[in-house]
């Protein structure tokens, strides 16, 4: 049988591992969590133990194995329309200010952290169903660029190919009706229409995201809650200097600017609250 009990040495060593690569920080009674999450992992490369294993990642760089942890101690919880008000804020006061300020030439959109696509795509079928109802009306070009630390989650993201259960997971009968089309009697595909104005690309938030450009609007949600305070203010400021003028922050519901970056203001809207770039020069 594996052992996959850890000393309190290297559950420490693994902390600093986890919280350096990725930003997760763990609480001092996760062992449970770690073994649980990582003792598939154990057998899959062959170690006799979790220990070794945990042993081998601290002395070797060897990536495909960090990847492999990496991806086994992230949440990537996900569904269609999450909260449902950052998309009807999309609809009703975000894309008719994005109008009828004429800014930018062109409307981008990031979804940072966005797992299976499901954030993504649901910014995309908003889009798509606010230029059908008002034909012309958003006459710019939409890039939506979808980001995560995994590629695992970004290849399924790009096949947009999902299961019964993935699909019922906060998906409208009609916009499934709408967008999707049966494979067979299990899976569906998202359109072509939907899939064309969304990109992905692997991105660490820890890391230099300068080179994606500049945003209208960043979604970033469920994310922040795994970072420990200074990591939070990083990417906020971070994220601050990658928005237009005027852009807006959208973050997940039980997530907040306050206390960690004064580059935002709140704007309440009838469905919720967004945040908003200052505007440094008032
Ligand atoms: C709980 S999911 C949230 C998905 C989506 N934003 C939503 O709210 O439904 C969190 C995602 O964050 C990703 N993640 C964790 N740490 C990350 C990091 N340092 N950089 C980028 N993505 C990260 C995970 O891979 C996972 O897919």
């Amino acid at each position: 049988m594996t052992d996959s009990l850890l000393s309190k040495q290297q559950y420490d060593n693994f902390r600093d591992f986890l919280e350096d690569s990725c930003g997760i920080v763990l609480g001092d009674n996760k062992h449970y969590l770690v073994t649980s999450r990582l003792n598939k992992l154990t057998h899959e490369f062959s170690f006799d133990s979790l220990s070794t294993m945990l042993d081998e990642l601290k002395r070797k760089n060897d990536a495909k194995l960090k990847e492999r942890v990496i991806d086994a101690m992230t949440t990537n919880e996900t569904s269609w329309f999450r909260d449902v008000y950052p998309f009807e804020l999309l609809k009703e006061n975000i894309i008719p200010e994005i109008i009828n300020t004429n800014k930018p030439n062109r409307f981008r959109i990031w979804s940072a952290a966005c797992s299976t696509g499901q954030e993504p795509y649901s910014i995309s079928m908003t889009i798509n169903e606010f230029q059908m109802k008002s034909p012309g009306k958003l006459s710019m070009p939409v890039e939506i660029v979808g980001t995560d630390i995994s590629n695992t989650v970004l290849n399924l993201a790009r096949r947009a190919e999902y299961d019964q259960l993935s699909v019922a997971r906060g998906l409208p009968e009609e916009k499934k009706k709408l967008f999707f089309s049966c494979m067979d009697g299990d899976r569906w595909k998202l359109n072509d229409k939907v899939k064309s104005i969304v990109r992905f690309s692997e991105i660490n938030l820890l890391q230099n995201y300068a080179l994606i450009g500049k945003f209208d609007l960043i979604f970033c949600r469920n994310v922040l809650i795994y970072f420990s305070a200074d990591m939070k203010s990083d990417i906020l400021n971070r994220m601050a200097k990658i928005l237009n003028p005027g852009g807006f922050l959208i973050l997940g519901g039980s997530e907040s600017p306050t206390g960690y970056s004064r580059a935002f203001d709140m704007v309440r809207f009838p469905k919720g609250v967004v945040y908003r770039l200052k505007d440094e020069t008032s």
